[in-house]
């Protein structure tokens, strides 16, 4: 697919992921996978290389924008995702975050009252330019059918890298701060809050059709820890991002959550709720579906696996979902060493042309 600037590049997009966030339904879903941009393209592992670290790379707006560029080309997707990382938030708040290749995030771990301090009462957004700069090219660049979303992380997920410092696979370290101090934790969700209103309203400004928050590790808590630290604050982020911005359009993206998905969707207020790995699709459709349009939720081990079994299970969802709005996407997102060829059988399938 064609991918240019140039006469009739539109400042907003209304092709199909629109109108589902909007409610309709008219024939095939839209189609976008999370990381769709990222290492199992070619193409990305090439300009990759032209950054040294992975936060230089995110913050060349010339770069980011090619990289958010590469999957539109190449499969033609309904969304881009802004290339960029939930991480630069609390980088933009002060403290010290760092990639080293191949070990995940590295960030100085916020222990004490001390440590929170030291932050910036509010989020700074110059430092944020390069990333709305690179906002402002994709929307130019995009067809107009073609949304552009922007995204930040959920302020416990966030809040769950600021305090362990390094990815973990079961976010001990901030489970553990937020028995022990309750009170801090709620300071940094607060100041989480309001740094991430401030960010996706000024991606909304720069060309933003639509934000995804992000809450990956809402299922590593007990269910009334994730009311208070997972859909409360979401709920607030949601409510006060609109009181600015009446028409953002928003989708809500917290994993694992279990038994609790139905009221996320019935309270936080997003135009739609991201269906991860774990959930039933007949279930959602039943459930999750009548309340707003749903987005998943395709196993992305499946997706690298491929196969037959790729095509059978694409067919269930799809049929699953058909008879409301529905956003084709996996369960989380594309695995590094996911085989090109899958994601093209995978589009076709979607697409009803394979
Ligand atoms: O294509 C897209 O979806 C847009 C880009 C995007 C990235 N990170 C790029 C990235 C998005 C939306 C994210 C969100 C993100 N980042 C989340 C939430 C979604 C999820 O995956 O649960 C989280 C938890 C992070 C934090 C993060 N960033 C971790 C734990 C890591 C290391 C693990 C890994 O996949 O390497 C990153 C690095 C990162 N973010 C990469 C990319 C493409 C890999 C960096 C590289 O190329 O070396």
């Amino acid at each position: 697919m064609e991918v240019s600037p140039g006469p009739g590049a539109a400042q907003t997009a209304e092709g199909p992921f629109i109108q589902t966030l909007a409610g309709q339904r008219a024939g095939r879903p839209p189609l976008w996978l999370m990381r769709q941009a990222g290492r199992y393209l070619p193409e990305y592992r090439e300009i990759r290389g032209k950054a040294q670290s992975f936060l230089d790379f995110c913050f060349n707006p010339q770069l980011a924008t090619e990289a958010t560029l590469q999957p539109i080309r190449r499969f033609g997707f309904d969304a881009a995702i802004l290339f960029s990382d939930i991480l630069v938030v609390p980088y933009a708040l002060g403290q010290e975050v760092s990639f080293e290749s191949g070990e995940g995030p590295s960030l100085a771990p916020l222990q004490t009252a001390h440590d929170l301090a030291r932050l910036a009462a509010r989020l700074d957004l110059g430092r944020l330019a390069p990333v709305f700069e690179t906002v402002e090219r994709v929307r130019a660049s995009l067809p107009r059918a073609t949304a552009l979303i922007g995204f930040c992380g959920a302020p416990w997920t966030v809040a769950s890298y600021m305090i362990a410092g390094r990815a973990t696979s079961d976010q001990h370290p901030a489970r553990l701060f937020a028995y022990r101090e309750p009170e801090l934790l709620q300071r940094l969700i607060d100041l989480l809050v309001e740094a991430s209103v401030d960010y996706l309203d000024r991606q909304f400004e720069a060309g933003a059709d639509a934000v995804q928050i992000f809450d990956s590790w809402a299922g590593a808590l007990p269910a009334a820890e994730l009311a208070r630290w997972g859909l409360a604050p979401v709920t607030r982020l949601i409510r006060d991002l609109r009181l600015r911005r009446p028409g953002a359009r928003i989708i809500v993206f917290s994993r694992v959550v279990s038994s609790q998905l139905l009221e996320l969707a019935g309270t936080c207020g997003a135009d739609a709720i991201g269906l991860d790995t774990i959930v039933d699709p007949d279930w959602a459709a039943g459930a999750v579906q009548p309340i707003a349009p749903v987005q998943g939720n395709l196993d992305p081990l499946l997706l690298l696996a491929g196969g037959r079994g790729l095509d059978t299970v694409v067919d269930r969802i799809l049929a699953a979902f058909a008879g409301g709005p529905h956003i084709f996407n996996l369960g989380h997102g594309i695995l590094p060493d996911t085989p090109v060829e899958n994601v093209q059988q995978l589009v076709r399938r979607v697409r009803g042309s394979g």
